[in-house]
This record gives structure tokens, C-alpha cells and sequence, in this order.
């Protein structure tokens, strides 16, 4: 599956290889693509930044110069867009179009598959960053330090990946902007170490966010390596997929949505809807979850949640479970951004101030993806909406006119909130079926149902 979040452009006179791509309607649900025949066109596409195209492909018969023009026209649009040039039948071009290569990432010469460009842009996307290269930091161990508390990120103490020595340089935070670090890189590790800090009560560990950025390759190596694997069991799959998530949505939330984190988004929706996909397939009912994702990050299990819902409302397409994802990933980022300590969960005894950026962040959350720009408007509308619902509540709460993916993230949102968080127990399953699902589409409503595996009262 593709590794990045966007699109790719296609800039080709060759009928027949275009139609040969859009007959590959798997690997193009993956590689989602734009097509185009002329350079004037592609010019129009690569300037909307909502379409957010992430790499060209240019066939060499477009203009006069073997791409050339083209390319620097291009680069005057997008200073640093990967464009690959292809070459159909190349025993009839010119010898000489790689001694004038102007800066085409790669040059295929007669490709037949749409698979040769995929391979081309797994082999662009793929990081090749690792986390065994972090070193000791300067920092004294086991003393009070004065640090600024945008530079760390915080991870779950209980979900911390072990190894057997120390990957990272890991704190503990004792105060506002107070830190002490326990661990260097290079120092062992062991149960007993998260085991002391956790009797002590402390949740989470915090590393810098450059070291953060090498946790999360970590992650998603934990959760790929996992989920090929046939004796892992579907909740160490989960545990792993939603850890990344969470992971990843600490960052997005904590220093900014840009490219590299929303492919690293991408990386997690891939993962999540594979597993939502095998539970399906083997009939597995979140109840027998709920106790491995009941207390995790919000928005990273509010858009595993979303994706199962999605996909029990008949959302099949890999495109539109994506959306959703992405969506209930990023609902709560005007939440953040207005108070990052805020916990949605205890809105039902809110302080009058907190109320008021409650009832904000919606809007402010649609507005930053809006400013951000390469977003999806259903995406967009979703985080706009998701505290409306279409019965029930009052007025200015209320809305006939939501669509299915806003609806989802509120159910998905409710979901953990009301039910998850709470532990579950059958009272507030109850209460929640009676006092909040009913306000939601029959078919949402439907669907919460089966994940719960309840009947409708
Ligand atoms: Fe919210
Ligand atoms: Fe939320």
C-alpha cells in the first residue's frame, strides 16, 4: 500500500498505458491517481493544493523537449515534487535523454505495468530512517532539569516498546517544564524499570521530538512486523496498530500537521483498515477488545473505532475508509491547539471557560485543516461537524444536513468518551445506547450495534 498521503499525477499521451493503469482498480484504490493529456491541464492540477499530488509522472512525447520544458515549468509550480519521466518506446527515443536529465528523479524507460510506477514511488517514499543511531545526550541522569515542555513528546508508560538496551534518551516529567532523565541510549532496559515508575505513578515517559520522530519508525516496524506474522494474536495486532496511532497522533496534535506525519497517518490507516478488514472476515466483535483499547490516546482509537463503523455501514473502498480515518485522526486538533491538556471525556462537568473552547474547537479544528490546505473538504466538514447530530440534543446542535463520515466520527467519538473510557461495563453500554446512539442515522446506529455486538432496544 502506498506509503504517502496524496496523489499521484499522470501526465501521459499513451492510451493505451493509461487505460492499462485504470484497469488496475486494487493498486489504483492504493496509488490513488490523476490523469491528464496536456501540460496545460497538468499545470491546473498541480496548482490546487486540495488535490495534494505528491509525485509526476511525465511521459517524454508531452512537449518538443523530451520533458524538459516541462520539468522547469513544474518546478517553477513545486520547488520540490519528485517528477519521473517516461519514456514509451525507447528504442524510437532520442540516446541522449539521460546525458540531459534536468533533475527527473529517475527516467523508466518502456514501462507496461502500472506496477513498475508504484515500485518507483514505494522506493521514493520508503524511509530509511532507523532508531539504533541515537546517541547518549548530554543531560545528567537522575536530576531535576529545566526543560521546555514543547520539546517532548509524552508516551504511555505501559505501552513503552522494550528492548533490550535502550534505544532512546527517556524522562519522566515532574512539574511544568521540569524533567528528569532516567535512561540514556545505550542503557539496559528491562520490566523492572517501567514497573518502578509506574508504582511510583507516573504514566508516561517523554522524549525529545527529534528522538520522538525515530520512535515512530519503531512503531510501525513493531506493527508490520506483527501483522505478517500468522501466530501473532489479532490483539497484540491491535495493541500494536492503535500504539501507533497513538503515537502518531501525539505528534500531528503536539508539534504540527505536516507531509511526513500525515504519511506516517497514512502508514496507520493502511495498517488499521487491514486489521478492521480480518476482523470482519473472522467475525470478531469489538467486545472482545475493548479491554486492549479502552483507555488508549483518543483521536488514534477514535479513528480505529471510525473505521470499523465505516466499514459496518458498507464503506468498502479503501479511498473512503481513509477519509474517515483521517478525519477522526485529526477531529480534536482545534481541541489541542486551544488547550492541549483538555480531556474531552469529562464534558459533561465542564467549567464555564471550558465550555467555551469545548463549543470553539470544532470550527477551529476545520479551520487549521483549511489553512493547512491538501485536505479532503468531507475530511474538513467531518471535524466541522462532529458534535452535531442529526436528532435529539437542541437547536444549534442539530443538523439534518451531516454527512455519513461526520456522523461516524461522533459515533466513533462518543464511542470511546461515554463508553470505552468508562470501562464498559454493561450499565454504560446501556446508557449509552438509550441516551446517545439514538441520535444518530438509523444505519450508524445499526452498525455501533453489531461492533457491540447488542441487539436494538
Ligand atoms: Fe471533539
Ligand atoms: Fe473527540
Amino acid at each position: 500500500m502506498t506509503s504517502f498521503f496524496g496523489k499521484v499525477l499522470v501526465i501521459d499521451t499513451n492510451f493505451k498505458f493509461v487505460e492499462s493503469i485504470k484497469e488496475e482498480g486494487k493498486l489504483l484504490s492504493d496509488y490513488p491517481c490523476v490523469f491528464c493529456k496536456t501540460f496545460t491541464d497538468a499545470t491546473q492540477i498541480l496548482k490546487q493544493t486540495k488535490l495534494n499530488i505528491r509525485v509526476v509522472f511525465i511521459s517524454h512525447k508531452v512537449g518538443d523537449t523530451n520533458g524538459s520544458d516541462e520539468f522547469h515549468k513544474i518546478r517553477k509550480i513545486n520547488e520540490k515534487i519528485p517528477i519521473v519521466l517516461v519514456v514509451h518506446n525507447p528504442e524510437r527515443a532520442s540516446k541522449d535523454i539521460e546525458e540531459n536529465n534536468p533533475g527527473f528523479s529517475n527516467i523508466l524507460r518502456g514501462p507496461k505495468k502500472f506496477s513498475t510506477l508504484t515500485n518507483e514511488i514505494d522506493r521514493m517514499f520508503t524511509s530509511n530512517e532507523t532508531w539504533t543511531d541515537v546517541q547518549a545526550t548530554q543531560e545528567a541522569k537522575d536530576v531535576e532539569l529545566s526543560l521546555a515542555d514543547e520539546s517532548y513528546i509524552s508516551l504511555r508508560l505501559d505501552d513503552f516498546i522494550m528492548s533490550e538496551k535502550s534505544y532512546f534518551n527517556v524522562f519522566i516529567k515532574i512539574g511544568p517544564s521540569k524533567f528528569v532523565k532516567i535512561l540514556n541510549a545505550g542503557d539496559p532496559l528491562n520490566e523492572s524499570v517501567i514497573e518502578k515508575y509506574s508504582q511510583k505513578n507516573f504514566t508516561h515517559f517523554y522524549l525529545s521530538v527529534e528522538e520522538h520522530n525515530k520512535y515512530l519508525r519503531l512503531c510501525e516496524e513493531i506493527a508490520k512486523r506483527d501483522a505478517r506474522s500468522q501466530s501473532a494474536e489479532s490483539k497484540t495486532k491491535l495493541r500494536n496498530v492503535i500504539n501507533l496511532g497513538s503515537n502518531i497522533a501525539q505528534s500531528l496534535l503536539h508539534s504540527g500537521i505536516n507531509q511526513e506525519k500525515l504519511d506516517m497517518a497514512n502508514t496507520f490507516l493502511n495498517h488499521s483498515v487491514t486489521l478492521i478488514k480480518g476482523m470482519k472476515m473472522k467475525n470478531e466483535s469489538l467486545k472482545r477488545f475493548i479491554e486492549t483499547i479502552e483507555s488508549k490516546e483518543h483521536t488514534a482509537t477514535v479513528s480505529f473505532l471510525a473505521g470499523m463503523i465505516a466499514n459496518e455501514v458498507g464503506i468498502e473502498s479503501l479511498k473512503a475508509i481513509k477519509i474517515v480515518g483521517t478525519a477522526a485522526l485529526l477531529h480534536d486538533v482545534g481541541l489541542y491547539s486551544l488547550s492541549p491538556d483538555f480531556k474531552e471525556e469529562d464534558f459533561e462537568s465542564l467549567s464555564e471557560s471550558n465550555q467555551t473552547i469545548f463549543n470553539q474547537h470544532p470550527s477551529y479544528g476545520a479551520d487549521i485543516l483549511r489553512k493547512n490546505g491538501g485536505f479532503d473538504e468531507v475530511v474538513i466538514q467531518a471535524v466541522e461537524m462532529h458534535h452535531m447530530r442529526r436528532k435529539g440534543l437542541n437547536g444549534t446542535q442539530r443538523s439534518t444536513n451531516m454527512t455519513t463520515v461526520a456522523e461516524i466520527i461522533g459515533a466513533a467519538d462518543e464511542l470511546h468518551n461515554i463508553v470505552l473510557t468508562k470501562h464498559a461495563d454493561e450499565v454504560t453500554i446501556q446508557n449509552y445506547m438509550k441516551k446517545y446512539l439514538k441520535n444518530f442515522s438509523q444505519d450508524i446506529e445499526r452498525a455501533v450495534l453489531k461492533i457491540l455486538n447488542k441487539k436494538a432496544t
